[in-house]
């Protein structure tokens, strides 16, 4: 999945963004139903699943570890649950892809087994920062080697004897709270993980709704080892983070108006929501209800003038995956925007600072970079040819900014769109882009 082959040109609206869709199922989520399905006692149905190259890869990792997962139609996975200690060694290494959230999750859960592993990922995975989980997991009793700089591959030792710890995150990290929680069903005692800011609750709410008992509130979860998961169906909200893309496609174009169906709207997710708001956003999230006991709406965005804001640095850690969208509202906006404490985007999928920073800058925008974050002048912007660096997020972004740029944008590197949004390109023609 070096994703370097596929080049997309978005060229600039000619009549207003519309329509009613559901963009696919939540990608965090998603991992975790396969995950916890997987770990489960009795046969679970995740319905809603996002059918992306990341989420598949979490699915065949379990099936590579023995465990029966069957795909009776698109989106819905049911799991034949090996229970906690019920999965085999894989034959081969594991390869999560494009997926950071895969191999964090997988190496807290890869910690408590008996048997030895071994994960992999592609080109931008084998370059991001797992000490973050390692160094934890290690405090735990876990024994993980590491490419130098604490890079994948990872090699997980098996049979090792875990304790409960009581950990503060040096960051704001709902993937390394995760893997410790996930280490922590293994592990004897009690493990409490405290967050420098809260960040999406899914892996808390999702094992509680498998019935391990965990205590949990903003900042902190606590759980103890020694129990059981039961198995339980999961719905899948639509993904926040790509309906995100359509939110600001449809500020930006003049006469839009959207329904965005079921998206879920858990607050640690919906931070772009507040900024575009700031920024003069008209977003209102119809019919909120439950689904799947988590919060969604149908969110209704019609076009509104922007202008730039000092984006609340509170408001971060729930924007998390929404960068390289906001960059883009940024730029198209009237005024300055500033982003600040924002310094774990350069350990994303890219480093979403410099690549779109990059290719503003190569649409005629002007835009100082900053370690944690950027200052963007808003105004026109340009054709050109711009990079996404195979990263999905920024590849998507770049298409919504082509919907208002004066020129064509080419968008080199986009086949990584598939790991957590497949079928943009024809959703996003069906409303209203000129995208190919
Ligand atoms: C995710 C957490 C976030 C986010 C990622 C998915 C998750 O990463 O960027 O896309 O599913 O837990 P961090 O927790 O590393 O910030």
């Amino acid at each position: 999945m070096s994703g370097g082959n596929e080049t997309w040109t978005s060229r600039r609206a000619v009549a207003a963004l519309g329509g009613d869709v559901r963009v696919p199922g939540d990608k965090s989520i998603s991992h975790r139903a396969v995950m916890f399905a997987a770990l489960a006692d009795g046969v679970s149905q995740v319905s809603g699943f996002l059918e992306g190259e990341d989420t598949r890869a979490t699915a065949r990792a379990f099936s590579a570890m023995g465990v029966r997962i069957e795909q009776p139609s698109a989106s819905v996975r049911i799991v034949h649950g090996a229970g906690l200690h019920g999965l085999h060694a894989p034959a081969a290494a594991i390869d999560c892809g494009n997926a950071g959230t895969g191999m964090r999750l997988l190496t807290g859960i890869l910690a408590g087994q008996a048997f030895d592993s071994t994960l992999i990922g592609d080109e931008s995975l084998s370059r991001r920062p797992m000490r973050r989980v390692i160094e934890p997991l290690t405090r735990m009793g876990a024994q993980i080697a590491s490419e130098d700089g604490g890079l994948p591959p990872l090699r997980v030792h098996g049979g090792r004897e875990l304790r409960g710890i009581d950990y503060a995150l040096p960051v704001a990290s709902a993937q390394v709270k995760s893997a410790l929680l996930l280490a922590g069903l293994y592990a004897k005692g009690e493990t409490t993980i405290r967050e420098p800011h809260p960040t999406r609750d899914y892996t808390e709410r999702m094992l509680a709704a498998f019935g391990w008992p965990i205590a949990f509130s903003a900042g902190t979860a606590s759980l103890a080892g020694g129990h059981a998961l039961r198995a339980t169906d999961i719905v899948v909200p639509a993904d926040f983070s790509s309906a995100a893309f359509f939110l600001v496609a449809a500020s930006l174009v003049p006469g839009s108006d959207l329904l965005l169906r079921d998206v879920g709207i858990n607050p640690r997710r919906t931070g772009l929501l507040d900024a575009l708001r700031l920024m003069g956003a008209d977003i209102t999230a119809e019919d909120p209800r439950e689904l799947g006991g988590e919060a969604v709406a149908d969110l209704r965005v019609r076009h509104a003038p922007l202008h730039g804001v000092n984006v609340p640095e509170a408001l971060v850690p729930d924007m998390i995956d929404e960068f390289p969208a906001l960059f883009v509202a940024a730029a198209a906006a009237s005024g300055t925007t500033r982003i600040s404490g924002a310094s774990e985007l350069r350990v994303k999928e890219s480093d979403r600072i410099a690549v779109m920073a990059r290719g503003l800058r190569a649409l005629g925008v002007r835009i100082e970079e900053t370690p944690d974050g950027a200052i963007i002048e808003g105004g026109r912007l340009a054709g050109g040819e711009v990079d996404s660096a195979g990263d999905h997020r920024c590849a998507m972004s770049f298409a919504v900014a082509g919907l208002i740029a004066d020129g064509a944008i080419h968008i080199a590197d986009c086949a990584n769109v598939a790991t957590s949004f497949p079928g943009f390109l024809a959703l996003a023609n069906g409303c209203g882009f000129r995208l190919g």
